[in-house]
């Protein structure tokens, strides 16, 4: 299967006030996603993300703002003129229909010739790998294999771009960690336009080209994985995008990663150029690969280390510690974000 060409997408200052709230789920999103780019929208719960999915899909009618695909406005179109494929959590599949007639549907719905429609849906069974599965019923498929029926449904008729909303959500891990390796897979065969919604930070750190980090209906920062975890703008952005070490200075916040911390028993050991906190070791946890080095600083604030299985453990619980960083590693933030919000 292939597509002829990639779409970009232009989301100019749309928002969204649903009836009866005070603030916009949506509130003034601008974003562009290139031809081609694998995009996630990655935030908290109720941050906007479906929300604004359901915008650029048609579902939910914009209050202000416009979306542009290559240019040309679809904001008033309906969602079956948009020529977009879609998938949600909720597989949403036809009970009665086997997986082949599913995948068939929207092309019978465009009035492909029958032959065509054979060949396409073969293709795009093969593509999400259930070749063997074409004549089953949903019933008679795993989740994860309906899903995939889900995602072959939804390119089948080459779409301008593939919009999913967490379409792993309901799968167990290991099922999630093979589809979400097929999904990226697909996203290089297909060169099509993804856009990817989750709250699962490592979903989006390994799939995307770049990621849209929602906070309270707004972007807080666009930017490859890369970006967001060594340069994050905001102080949300930082603690929501892996783990932190905030350290206050004076209005400020300076951020270090656990992975960029030295710790030495003997602050003799500290080279001067670093910067250095005394810290206490709260606990060392065991998560495979590495050791987890639980801290507490001596304000009070918690934080963490890491050191690779198998290298010598500086400190035990209990015992103190100087925390040491190469100023190169650090980010220094305004205090002004609020307090990170819970992840479910
Ligand atoms: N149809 C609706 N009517 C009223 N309020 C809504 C409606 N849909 C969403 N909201 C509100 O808009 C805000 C954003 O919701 P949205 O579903 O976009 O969040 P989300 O980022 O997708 O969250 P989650 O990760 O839980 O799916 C929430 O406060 C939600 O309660
Ligand atoms: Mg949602």
């Amino acid at each position: 299967m292939n597509t002829n060409a990639s779409h970009g997408i232009r989301i100019n200052g749309v928002s969204k006030v649903f009836a009866g709230l005070h603030r916009p789920a949506v509130d003034d999103v601008s974003l562009d996603i290139a031809p081609g780019e694998f995009m996630t929208f990655l935030g908290p719960s109720g941050s906007g993300k479906t929300t604004t999915l359901s915008m650029i899909a048609g579902f939910v009618p914009l209050t202000s703002g416009s979306i542009c695909i290559d240019g040309k406005d679809i904001s008033r179109l309906k969602p079956h003129k948009r020529d977009l494929g879609v998938v949600f959590q909720q597989y949403a599949l036809f009970p009665h229909l086997t997986a082949a007639k599913n995948v068939a549907f929207p092309l019978q719905q465009r009035s492909v010739p029958k032959p065509e429609i054979e060949t396409r849906v073969r293709d795009a069974l093969e593509l999400v790998g259930l070749s063997d599965f074409a004549d089953r019923l949903p019933r008679q498929l795993s989740g994860g294999q309906q899903q995939r029926v889900a995602l072959a449904r939804a390119v089948v008729y080459q779409p301008r771009a593939l919009l999913m909303d967490e379409p792993l959500g309901a799968l167990d891990r290991k099922l999630r960690d093979q589809l979400r390796r097929e999904i990226a897979r697909m996203h290089r065969e297909l060169g099509m336009t993804f856009l990817f919604v989750t709250h699962d930070q490592e979903e989006a750190l390994t799939l995307s080209d770049r990621i849209a980090v929602f906070n309270n209906g707004r972007v807080e920062q666009v930017g490859t994985p890369d970006e967001l975890y060594e340069r994050p703008s905001t102080l949300f952005v930082a603690q929501f995008l892996g783990e932190s070490n905030v350290f206050a200075d004076d209005g400020q916040a300076i951020v270090v990663r656990p992975e960029r911390l030295d710790l030495h028993a003997d602050p003799d050991t500290v080279p001067d150029a670093c910067q250095r906190r005394k810290a206490v070791v709260t606990e060392v946890v065991y998560v495979g690969n590495h050791h987890r080095i639980g801290l507490r600083f001596a304000d009070g604030t918690e934080g963490s280390a890491m050191r690779l299985a198998g290298a010598v453990l500086p400190a035990l619980p209990g015992e103190s510690v100087v925390v040491s960083w190469s100023p190169s590693h650090q980010v220094a933030l305004d205090q002004e974000s609020e307090p990170c919000v819970e992840v479910d």
